[in-house]
């Protein structure tokens, strides 16, 4: 079964955008001329401005009043058709929806000066890649696009997976006049709160490897013995170096244990519902009875990569491992200026002891971009002592949900905090569960049921928009009525 989260996995490693060659039928590619800067500051750079992509598919569209699905789109960059994911292709269908997905600035696409590598190396620039920012572009697209289409009486829904789920939750806060909820698919949000255990990430992934099948846990758990007793011989990190077909030659076999538990958390973070990806990595670590070569086999085929080299920088998944590298420029301002995810693993788990250092992260931030991080900005602009409490204070239709397989889960809101604010948990689901693509002879009984939940959420919010608009429009008639009543009355008496 394919999910968009396994393409992004795919292209990470192959390097390809796959967008072009899905462009096709009923998408519409567009390009938005946004400004870069929305602030209103007039200085050097507040002229500037770039093509942000957007994909509209507004195939069964049911016109003025029906709703618009929007997809927001975070920091991997990939715009895939909107119908790809799944609780928005079924909604298309159930609310004759307008679907579209936006690219988030200075990602896939979507980049000033034209190239990435410009727009990062330009602090004038750079600095413009921040959550309010991202939040406006969306706000000046979604009104552009609702004026085009002359869709002013039609409902906004907007969606986010992971980091862009907190854009959803943020945007609907901040704008609940444009949008009338938010769906947060696996958002670690608590994270940002700080009050979610470090090693919540790392537990999980562990987690899921016991449950799966023990003897692998085992043995990974034991693996990273193996590297060190090679690494210890002589030439011994040159031969491990070898063996891994590692790009550069390894510092250390700490270099091989941090690889190889990315690759262990991005298998159970992404892996399909049916874990096949789980199922196959063990598979490879068993038939090897805990010897190297099973580890060489797990990582080759984790990587789907039968030719070239492997190196840290292949992966882009937000494990306490993550390397810093050019793939990950933007992500990693980002998390410098304000997504910190205090991440890291304890010795508890099979997964390297590797606890979240904010001395040694601010360090590497102010060596990289000579910034101090500030952990509590996107908080900040709601004002409240906790996430929770704003959220209950003056939050309403919102929907988190979260797959408990996913390491992500760990920061993740799982129970409902109102009436209106609810949360969709699903035991075996993983990241972004919800919006995996449709495979109708495919998807199990409760990854159905689990959809059914949200579409009927969704169902209530758009039932309430078109009630409430109905009744002004009603009171408007009431009052003409009025109107000519008196008038009536007054040319008759
Ligand atoms: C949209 O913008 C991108 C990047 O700036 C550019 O390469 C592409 O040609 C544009 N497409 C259209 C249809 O204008
Ligand atoms: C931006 O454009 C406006 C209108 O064209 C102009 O008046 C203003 O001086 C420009 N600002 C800068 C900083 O170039
Ligand atoms: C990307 O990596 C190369 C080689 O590691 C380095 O020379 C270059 O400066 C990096 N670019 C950025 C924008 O970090
Ligand atoms: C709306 O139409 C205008 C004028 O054609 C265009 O410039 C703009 O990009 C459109 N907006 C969207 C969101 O497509």
């Amino acid at each position: 079964m394919g999910s968009p989260m396994n393409n992004v996995f795919l292209s990470l490693v192959t390097f390809t955008i796959l967008l072009d060659s899905l462009v096709q039928g009923d998408l519409k590619v567009l390009n938005f001329t946004q400004k870069l800067d929305h602030s209103g500051l007039n200085d050097e750079m507040s002229n500037l401005t770039f093509q942000q992509r957007l994909l509209v598919d507004d195939s069964q569209w049911g016109g003025a009043g029906a709703p618009i699905f929007v997809l927001f789109g975070g920091e991997n960059g990939q715009t895939f058709s909107p119908k790809e994911y799944g609780i928005l292709g079924l909604s298309a269908t159930e609310f004759k929806a307008m679907l579209v997905n936006i690219q988030h600035r200075f990602y896939g696409d979507s980049v000033p000066l034209g190239s990435i590598d410009l727009a990062m190396a330009d602090e004038r620039v750079r600095k413009f890649l921040a959550t309010d920012q991202t939040l406006e572009d969306y706000l000046v697209i979604i009104q552009s696009l609702k004026a085009n289409y002359s869709a002013n009486n039609s409902p906004v829904i907007v969606v986010g997976m992971g980091y862009a789920g907190a854009l959803a939750i943020w945007f609907r806060l901040k704008y609940p006049q444009i949008t009338i909820g938010a769906l947060a698919s696996s958002t670690p949000l608590m994270y940002y709160g700080n009050s979610t255990p470090g090693d919540g990430y790392c537990s999980i992934v562990s987690k899921d490897f016991q449950d799966y099948d023990s003897q692998c846990y085992e043995s990974i758990r034991k693996s990273k013995k193996l590297y060190d007793d090679i690494a210890s011989q002589p030439d011994g990190l040159a031969h491990l170096s070898h063996i891994f077909n590692t790009c550069r030659p390894l510092q250390s076999a700490d270099d091989i244990t941090y690889l190889l538990a990315q690759v262990y958390s991005f298998t159970v973070q992404y892996d399909d519902v049916d874990q096949k990806e789980l199922n196959t990595l063990c598979h490879f670590i068993n038939n090897e009875g805990g010897s190297i070569q099973g580890y060489v086999s797990a990582l080759y085929e984790a990587m789907e990569a039968g030719e070239g080299c492997f190196d840290g920088t292949f992966l882009e998944v937000n494990s306490p491992f993550e390397p810093p590298s050019n793939l990950t420029t933007a992500w990693a301002w980002q998390k410098c200026t304000e997504l910190i995810f205090p991440i890291g693993c304890t010795d508890t788990t099979m997964l390297p002891a590797k606890p979240f250092d904010m001395n040694q992260f601010t360090k590497s931030c102010q060596k990289r971009f000579g910034i101090v991080p500030q952990p509590y900005t996107p908080i900040s602009i709601f004002k409240a002592r906790n996430i929770e409490e704003s959220l209950i204070g003056f939050g309403g239709n919102i929907i988190f949900s979260n797959g408990l397989r996913d390491p992500y889960c760990s920061g993740g809101i799982l129970k409902d905090l109102s009436k209106t604010i609810v949360a969709i948990t699903a035991e075996k689901g993983n990241y972004a569960w919800d919006l995996y693509t449709l495979d109708y002879g495919y998807d199990p009984k409760w990854l159905k049921e689990k959809r059914e939940e949200e579409l009927k959420i969704f169902r209530h919010w758009i039932n309430h928009f078109h009630h409430i608009n109905m009744g002004h429009r009603f009171s408007c008639c009431a009052f003409i009525i009025y109107f000519l009543e008196v008038i009536i009355l007054y040319l008759c008496t």
